[in-house]
């Protein structure tokens, strides 16, 4: 079978001057997508004044492997530099068809600890960072109708983990607006995934032992994300999570639930002699949307008569 190619294709990866970014932007641009370089060039918590020298130096590596990119050191965290990003790819390569939303930093504290510039910081490079740039070049990929939006989400923020309350927080918004997106993206052919990633990079390389981040290589999460960034891949809302070669995917599921009878009333007792019932989700399914949620719920209170 022919290979996936992206000839042709111009992809934004952000923060992509090391870590996951990188893998991602190394493997479109060795399958001919122009790559659009982006990362601030911050430190893992955000502080200080970023420098072009992490993207400059990912497009040199790009080129000397024989593909072709164009560094951006705008942060993704404004308003204005989520357009100037847009503006980079649109300035030398005329389009968008990719965008892949990587940039993240860390701000880890126990919730008692937590400063609120803490957390408005990771809000504004995750959350409001993918706003930005999405809101930037989804017009471009309307224009075209063709668009393939990458989330980059974690296990902390679908699962949780202690001393991440602002990163899970932030992490699980974006599984909320690709939710969305994927619908008013569909009728454009804008498809939005999402990747939870596990990864030895220089984010994970304070937690994790050496060998463990060897084995962990971000080139074993990107073919799952350049994957869903290519033609072939029809999906669209799906959560893919990878990670040392190990694929899998996550989802937001409803168990079938119960049906008490409102009309008589319903008491705690109820509740209480029914709770394991309620919680149980065995048969779970995930739903395409919320009205597909409604009708569900319509339709097992019909049965209940
Ligand atoms: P990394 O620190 O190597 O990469 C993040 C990049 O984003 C850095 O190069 C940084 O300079 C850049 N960046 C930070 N703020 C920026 C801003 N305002 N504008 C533009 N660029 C900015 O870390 P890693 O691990 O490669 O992380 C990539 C993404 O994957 C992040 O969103 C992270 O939260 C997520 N992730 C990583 C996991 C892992 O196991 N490594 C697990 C789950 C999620």
């Amino acid at each position: 079978m022919a290979e996936v190619r992206f000839d042709g294709r111009v992809a934004i990866i952000t923060g992509a001057g090391g870590g996951l970014g990188r893998s991602h932007a190394m493997l479109l641009a060795s399958r001919g997508a122009k790559i659009v370089v982006n990362d601030l060039g911050g430190t893992v918590d955000g502080s200080g004044a970023g420098s072009s020298e992490m993207a400059n130096k990912m497009v040199a590596e790009i080129k000397a492997a024989g593909g072709e990119a164009v560094a951006d050191a705008h942060g993704v965290d404004t308003a204005e530099g989520g357009q100037a990003i847009v503006k980079t790819a649109l300035d030398a390569f005329g389009k968008v068809d990719i965008l892949i939303n990587n940039a993240g930093i860390l701000r880890d504290k126990s919730f008692m600890k937590m400063e609120e510039e803490d957390w408005d910081k990771v809000m504004a490079v995750h959350v409001k960072g993918a706003y930005n740039v999405t809101k930037a070049a989804f017009p471009v990929m309307r224009e075209n109708n063709y668009g393939r939006i990458i989330m980059t989400t974690s296990a902390a923020g679908l699962y949780g983990n202690f001393g991440q309350t602002n990163y899970s927080s932030a992490k699980l918004a974006l599984v909320g607006l690709m939710n969305t997106l994927k619908l008013e993206g569909a009728r454009y052919n804008i498809l939005c995934n999402t990747i939870a990633p596990i990864a030895g990079t220089r984010m994970t390389a304070t937690v994790m032992p050496p060998d463990m981040v060897d084995k962990l290589k971000p080139d074993y999460v990107s073919p799952v994300v350049v994957y869903a960034c290519s033609e072939e891949c029809t999906d669209s809302g799906v959560i893919f999570v990878a990670g040392a070669g190990y694929f899998s995917r996550a989802a937001m599921v409803e168990g079938p639930g119960i049906v008490l009878p409102a009309a008589k009333g319903i008491t705690l007792e109820d509740i209480r002699d029914r709770i394991a019932d309620i919680k149980k989700l065995e048969g779970a399914q995930p739903f395409g949307q919320a009205n597909d949620q409604v009708a569900r719920i319509i339709s097992a209170l019909s049965k209940a008569g």
